[in-house]
């Protein structure tokens, strides 16, 4: 073991200053990979002295590349402090698998953490120690891009992934399992709530609605042991997080117990200037420090200013050494004191990176991922005899990746035409793109019009391009681009079967082709083996299973729309409620076009005989709720039971339901099973007005369902 605490005190204040900072690949000597530094990185005028003495490096992969700005580095830095290499690994580093918010559809908590386990293998083996993931930000607003990183809206369902996440990433000891990395859970906190949907911008919550839906999914993702945190851009209560010492010192480190590595995003520090609570980068440096901040990304407020606020007596040298220990603390737990190589190794990339098995892990997730929003007549699945016309922009496209797959490469990607060709004879199938994603032509729309004419069924690739979503990907109108929905309009004139699959990275509004669509398949950007994934789907060797876990609005303009609202004192289904003045919307429902939860089967199923065992739950015991489910159709499948409780009467307003556990449960044709849940008093608590978290008692419902508005419910009471 190295004596950490005498190596900071051997470290002189430059040199301790340096570690905390974070600079891009480019920066360092020794890269094979070397980079231009161009614009804004040049302009940072970061001295050698300083990349000498830097602690971590970001976005750098290969293990060659890594290994040797790793051995330079060592010979640089006086006292021999290895790098420590981080890089945005989200979901899949060359193998993607399906955008998270997809993952969430899956509900499959071990194949979440498998695939997180395989992009830690194939990080590590190319050289990086640390992911910048998972990020579990709570969403409602899908005109926000980012949402494709996030699992969804509900804080239980998110925390279960984000531990998820962090077990694949880490595994249980770091040190000795070379073929992982430490997990950084971002963005804390409440980046998924911009006014607006608009990225980056104003988050304006209560601290108790932050607390009640937005906190949980960090505290299980540190609970699991997650090493790092990453601070968000936006502001918490008027305070920008990265300079927010309530939110940072007393509920991160304080509350929540966090001693690990907490980073800044990219540029958060010195971005504390347009914010307006910081007149310059020294005054940013110093928010940020005293925040709690120990490594700045990407700026340099730390490197050109600490100093003079240690020597001017405004800063504790103390504060400089605990950040920095933490630093070295995580190094050491990686083993790169031992080992600065770690688990870099060019010829296991070569045999890992992209492996069969690895591409059937994605396979598989994308299969669980899909969600079947539509299906009439039971169009699907398709007879592997029909005639298809297979049309859209996305219909022989790579991009299916989705924004985080920096290191994923289209080509890879199994399209949906090769998909699909993997399962019919050629002859069969007669393929025109019709439009690209934004634009549409005269001859490309007749093409796939003419193709349609002579086939069976058309099957429509639409969606999203990979740059309309994550970050900076935030759109105002949240439709299908207008040159899709005009192709559209042209093919459902032929008076065909329209079997729509959709490839994008937000919960989108349908309303244009949901009504005249015959079916329709969300995809979402299911990565590597997308096509195939899907292709099984279609012709029905797959049973489609995923259900959401974002609500689809009904247009925009319903925006935020979730299931695990409150009630308002004037509800539109209540028994006596008055025509208008309710709380609606004179043009559209209220409800969203598909809510949280919902998911369609090439099977049936029917719930049946809730049962609770008492109807009255003492504290310190437990109840349980059970209800039989009977796949009454004729294919096998797998259906996701879900278990909701309701907080009758509360001392602050308590949510129509909240999701309390799920299972995915596999049924043959005819065949019944029990699913039951458990409660107990602790599954009751909620932030009071006082911000204290604790249960009342009083009447409860508990219900079970296939999706959050489908479900049959039974009382119980809460004694203690
Ligand atoms: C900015 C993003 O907000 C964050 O999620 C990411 O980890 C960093 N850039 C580093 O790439």
């Amino acid at each position: 073991m190295k004596n950490l605490q005498q190596l900071v005190r051997d470290m002189t204040l430059d040199e301790k200053i340096a570690q905390l900072i974070q600079l891009a690949t480019p920066f360092f000597k020794g890269s094979t990979d070397q980079g231009e530094i161009t614009g804004p990185m040049k302009e940072m005028g970061v001295s050698p002295k300083i990349i000498e003495n830097a602690g971590s490096v970001l976005g750098a992969s290969g293990a060659e590349n890594i290994k040797a700005i790793q051995k330079q580095h060592l010979m640089d830095n006086r006292l021999g402090i290895p790098l420590l290499f981080m890089s945005d690994i989200v979901h899949g580093y060359k193998t993607i698998f399906p955008i998270p918010l997809a993952i969430g559809c899956s509900w499959d908590l071990e194949l979440a953490e498998k695939s997180a386990q395989i992009a830690a293998l194939e990080a590590s083996v190319s050289g990086i120690h640390v992911t910048f993931a998972p990020m579990v930000d709570l969403v409602r607003d899908p005109r926000w891009g980012r949402v494709m990183e996030s699992t969804g809206e509900d804080p239980y369902l998110n925390s279960e992934f984000a531990r998820a996440q962090v077990r694949g990433f880490q595994g249980s000891d770091l040190a000795n399992e070379p073929e992982r990395v430490a997990a950084c859970v971002k963005h804390f906190a409440a980046y998924g709530a911009p006014e607006g949907g608009r990225d980056y911008n104003t988050v304006t919550m209560s601290e108790r609605d932050m607390r009640e839906s937005y906190l949980p999914a960090y505290k299980a993702a540190l609970d699991e042991g997650c090493e790092m945190v990453m601070s968000a851009f936006n502001t918490v209560d008027g305070i920008p997080a990265t300079g927010n010492k309530k939110l940072m010192r007393d509920i991160l480190r304080g509350e929540m117990d966090f001693d690990g590595v907490l980073i800044s995003d990219w540029g958060a520090v010195k971005e504390m200037i347009p914010h307006g609570i910081a007149e310059d980068e020294a005054a940013a440096a110093l928010k940020a420090i005293q925040a709690g901040i120990d490594i700045e990304m990407m700026t340099t407020c730390y490197v050109d200013h600490l100093k003079s606020f240690v020597d001017s007596g405004d800063l504790d040298e103390g504060i400089i050494d605990e950040a920095v220990l933490r630093i070295l603390k995580l190094k050491e737990k990686l083993g790169l004191f031992d080992n600065p190589y770690r688990g870099a190794d060019e010829l296991l990339e070569k045999e890992l990176v992209m492996s069969e098995n690895h591409r059937k892990v994605s396979r598989e997730l994308a299969v669980k991922s899909a969600v079947l929003l539509k299906n009439s007549g039971n169009i699907l699945p398709l007879d592997k005899g029909s005639k298809i016309a297979l049309t859209g922009p996305l219909a022989d496209s790579g991009d299916i990746l989705g924004a985080w797959s920096w290191q994923g490469s289209k080509e890879d990607a199994v399209t949906l035409k090769e998909g699909i060709l993997q399962k019919i004879d050629p002859s069969l199938l007669s393929a025109a793109s019709g439009s690209s994603i934004e634009a549409i032509s005269q001859e490309d729309s007749a093409a796939a019009v003419k193709s349609a004419e002579e086939a069976d069924v058309i099957l429509l690739a639409l969606g999203e391009s990979s740059g309309m979503s994550g970050e900076a990907g935030s759109r105002s109108n949240i439709k299908l681009p207008e040159a899709q929905l005009k192709l559209f309009r042209e093919l459902k004139k032929t008076g065909k079967p329209i079997v729509v699959i959709l490839f994008n990275g937000r919960p989108l509004d349908l309303t244009d082709i949901s009504g005249e669509a015959d079916a329709i398949l969300e995809a979402w950007q299911p990565g590597t083996e997308g096509g195939a994934a899907i292709a099984e789907i279609l012709y029905g060797d797959e049973n489609p299973s995923g259900k959401l876990t974002m609500s689809f609005p009904y247009t925009a303009g319903q925006v935020p729309v979730y299931y695990n609202h409150y009630n308002t004192g004037r509800p539109k289904d209540a028994p006596d409620a008055q025509e208008r003045y309710v709380s609606q919307y004179l043009d559209i429902p209220n409800k969203p076009l598909f809510p949280f939860g919902y998911g369609l089967s090439y099977t049936t199923y029917s719930y049946k005989k809730i049962n609770i065992s008492a109807d009255t739950l003492v504290k310190g015991d437990k109840l349980t709720v059970s209800a039989e489910i009977t796949n009454t159709g004729s294919t096998a499948g797998e259906e996701i039971v879900q278990f909701y409780i309701r907080d009758a009467v509360g001392e602050v307003v308590r949510p129509l339901k909240e999701l309390k556990g799920f299972k995915r449960i596999a049924l043959e044709p005819g065949e019944t099973k029990r699913a039951e849940f458990s409660i107990s008093e602790e599954q009751l608590r909620y932030h009071h007005a006082d911000l204290s978290f604790k249960s009342d008692n009083g009447q409860f419902f508990a219900y079970i369902g296939s999706s959050s508005d489908e479900v049959m419910t039974i009382p119980f009471k809460l004694q203690s």
